[in-house]
């Protein structure tokens, strides 16, 4: 299939907001060398060339094996800073206008780096976003699942004096065998402060863990959240409440949740009624950023041009602006959309 030239424009033109972003996934090969170099770490790979030829995943633990291993690059401040920065010059050039980002502070406090190291280097970089380049944004910690949950406990308590940074608490890392219910303290903990509440599940891990994520960890969002297909009682149960799922396509190509492109449910789903959104997950790993998945989705699955402005308008739907942010967004996209469609 061919994506005609209107909806290429259109999917690059669109205001969108990214919501499901790991932020060290977004540490491209380039940058694991030059920050090996400037802090002195002997990478097992000659070049980034080399590193990129290992990014060929059979699953989510594969790709997880090398994630944490290239994140132990990331050591100061202004290292954390770099990388956000990065990754958000390329929502600008992307149209990407929000963005609600993960980190992961185990993966670093366990290396003997400073929760505050780490959430300055990447807050100083949103802010700075948000007033040079008008991209707003939210920071959301996850607990990695495959520790255990009183190693989350641990990571609440250091996140606590920070709480004025940090919008919500998500879960991520190995997804098979770690289900939602065994972080239902720590969550608790977090939404009584009144952080929003998401998780990853139903990427690898049953359609039980969404419906665990949702009865027990009191999510406002679903990550990933595809193997929804196989649960029709839950679909239509997420559908009637609008319980968004973050969808990564390429992702899911990537660590062979699906064999094909072809065969991805996503715009099923959207007929369905679901308020599903595309994302990039960890974009230097999986073949590239927002628009990238938007085109992939497009060549395998030919939308319509309806149909791509509503996965644009539910990326604000799902987020977490307000409302009159949202109707901002939701604005503009029917203006862009109509100046496109007179022009086409
Ligand atoms: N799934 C689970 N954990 C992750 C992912 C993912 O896609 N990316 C980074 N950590
Ligand atoms: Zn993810």
């Amino acid at each position: 299939m061919t994506t005609s030239q209107n909806l290429v424009e259109l999917i690059h033109k669109l205001p969108k907001a990214e919501l499901h972003l790991h932020i060290e996934g977004s540490l491209e090969p380039q940058m694991v060398f030059d920050l090996a170099e400037r802090n002195k770490v002997e990478l097992p790979y000659k070049s980034a060339g080399e590193l990129a030829r290992l990014y060929d995943f059979e699953d989510l633990q594969s790709f997880l094996d090398l994630y944490y291993q290239a994140t132990a690059v990331l050591q100061t401040e202004q290292d954390f800073y770099d990388l956000t920065w990065a990754y958000l010059k390329t929502c600008q050039t992307e149209k990407i206008v929000h963005a609600e980002i993960f980190f992961d502070p185990q993966s670093h406090t366990s290396r003997g780096i400073p929760f505050e190291v780490v959430l300055d280097g990447i807050h100083g970089a949103l802010a700075r976003a948000e007033s040079e380049l008008g991209i707003t944004s939210r920071l959301i910690m996850c607990f990695l699942r495959h520790l255990p949950a009183a190693q989350a406990l641990d990571t609440w308590k250091s996140a606590k004096p920070f709480l004025d940074r940090i919008h919500g608490v998500g879960l991520d890392s190995s997804e098979r065998d770690f289900p939602p219910r065994l972080f239902a303290d720590v969550y608790a903990l977090a939404r009584a402060e009144g952080l929003y509440a998401v998780a990853h599940a139903g990427e690898e891990g049953p359609p039980a863990y969404i419906r665990e994520a949702i009865e027990l960890l009191h999510v406002s969002r679903i990550d990933h959240g595809v193997r929804i297909t196989e649960d029709p009682d839950l679909l239509a149960q997420v559908a009637e409440r609008q319980i968004p799922l973050t969808v990564c396509p390429l992702s899911n190509t990537r660590l062979c949740v699906y064999e094909t492109m072809a065969e991805h449910p996503i715009l099923d789903l959207l007929d369905r009624g679901l308020l599903v959104t595309v994302n990039s997950d960890d974009p230097a790993y999986f073949g590239g950023y927002v628009n990238n998945n938007y085109l992939a989705l497009a060549e395998a699955l030919g939308p319509s041009a309806d149909q791509i402005v509503q996965l644009a308008k539910n990326s604000f739907k799902a987020s977490f602006l307000n409302d009159a942010a949202t109707m901002k967004w939701l604005t503009k996209i029917d203006s862009v959309a109509a100046e496109l469609s007179l022009r086409g």
